[in-house]
């Protein structure tokens, strides 16, 4: 009996470890926890794999899982700081105002648009962002817009959302009301948050309407296209923690409303084929990775552009080729146009080369660019800062970010 429990035992202790264990680079910091973190979000999803009526990555169970991870791990309000949950436009937003400073005095301004691959999340989880930016010497006014979520929605509406509730806070009474200086107003993200982040940068930019504008883009590690997901940085890191390329692709099939059957395909770049008129040389080179990349990422990687792939899909899945779902995909004439921009990336994230090819085409459009790279960073860390999830990548991703928005915001 005692032998038998003792090879349970030891048989659980090992199915346990091997369903944990995933290889990291040695230049991961603290991989444990991050392989712990990463078996925390494959079991949610596995869990969701049982409801597929639901889509994968949309059911209550990972939401719960994520929610909880993110809020447990975010410290509660600061005193001082002012939180209403109100509407922008028809939108729900939540503002942080700081404590009133000086007399006179106007605040920086801040619109956030949180992660969570256009399914999950919520603006809970920028309560530490927000109470750190109006804290933090910053004095901004931080607006986090709480958009609709896959599968309530689907694009165009998550974008539609967040320009709506942005337009709204960039109209002259409304910043008038919170007494923010109309040549500090920023609009920010991380991952799906950024991709929305840097479309409405990009309409707003361009939209003569506006008497306002925003004065920088603070994009972290943004999602930005979908017509390539052989990047060097989608090959290399398609198994990494948190996020892999198969959930990338799968968030972007369900946000554009494509069948889930459409993920092995798009995985080989079926997608994107030469067969395809409406994907023009110049629309290519967009996102030519073997020229925007420098030489350090692009490494032995060759192109996988497919001769042959699979017919129609252009046509089902419009959003491919919209530049308000892929914003790397816009013009040099519209790049030119965008605000100042900040753009972090991971060295072990599937979206890094999206985010290293953006900041080269703004830069060859005459955008000043600063771009933020974590060579021991992996997707997520920026919201992993505080205790039992910190890792400490992620809390010098967030210094870096501070201190880059309080010299040019
Ligand atoms: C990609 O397209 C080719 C040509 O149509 C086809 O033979 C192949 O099975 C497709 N690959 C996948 C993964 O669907």
């Amino acid at each position: 009996m005692r032998l038998l429990s003792l090879l349970v035992t030891v048989s659980l202790t090992l199915a346990v470890a091997y369903y944990i264990y995933t290889p990291l680079p040695d230049a991961i910091q603290q991989p444990w926890k991050l392989m712990m973190l990463d078996a925390y979000f494959r079991t949610g999803c596995c869990r969701a794999d049982l409801a597929p009526h639901f889509g994968l990555l949309s059911t209550r169970g990972f939401e719960g899982i994520m929610k909880g991870l993110i809020s447990e791990s975010s410290p509660g309000p600061v005193p001082g700081v002012k939180v209403s949950d109100i509407t922008f436009a028809g939108i729900p937003v939540r503002v942080y105002e700081p404590p009133a400073g000086g007399e006179g005095h106007l605040r920086r301004g801040l619109v956030y648009f949180h992660g969570g691959g256009w399914a999950l999340g919520t603006t809970s989880e920028c309560k530490y962002f927000g109470s750190l930016f109006c804290i933090n010497k910053l004095n901004t006014v931080v607006v986090s817009v709480e958009y609709r979520l896959y599968p309530e929605v689907h694009f165009p509406v998550p974008y539609l959302d967040c320009l709506a509730a942005a337009k709204h806070f960039l109209s002259p009474e409304v910043l008038a009301k919170y007494a923010i200086d109309p040549e500090r107003v920023a609009v920010a993200g991380d991952s799906a948050g950024g991709n929305l982040a840097a479309a409405v940068a990009q309409e707003i930019s361009v939209d003569d309407s506006m008497s306002v504008k925003f004065s920088v883009q603070a994009l972290i590690y943004p999602v930005l296209q979908a017509l390539d997901f052989n990047t060097p940085s989608y090959v290399e890191n398609q198994y990494m923690p948190i996020l892999s390329r198969s959930f990338m692709i799968q968030f972007w099939v369900q946000y554009l409303n494509a069948d889930l059957s459409l993920v092995p395909q798009f995985a080989v770049n079926n997608h994107s084929t030469l067969q395809h008129s409406a994907i023009t040389p110049e629309l290519r080179s967009r996102l030519d990775w073997n020229v925007l990349l420098p030489q350090k990422y692009k490494k032995n990687h060759k192109p996988l552009i497919v001769e042959k792939g699979s017919h129609g899909v252009l046509k089902k899945v419009p959003g491919l080729l919209d530049v308000r779902a892929a914003p790397l995909l816009a013009g040099p004439e519209v790049l030119a146009k965008c605000p100042r921009a900040y753009i972090l990336t991971c060295e072990y994230d599937v979206l890094r080369d999206d985010g290293l090819m953006y900041a080269r085409r703004l830069q060859d459009a005459g955008v000043t660019v600063t771009i933020a790279h974590y060579e021991d960073g992996f997707h997520g860390c920026f919201s992993f800062i505080s205790w039992p999830l910190e890792f400490d990548v992620g809390k010098r991703a967030l210094r870096g970010y501070l201190s880059w928005l309080q010299n040019n915001l």
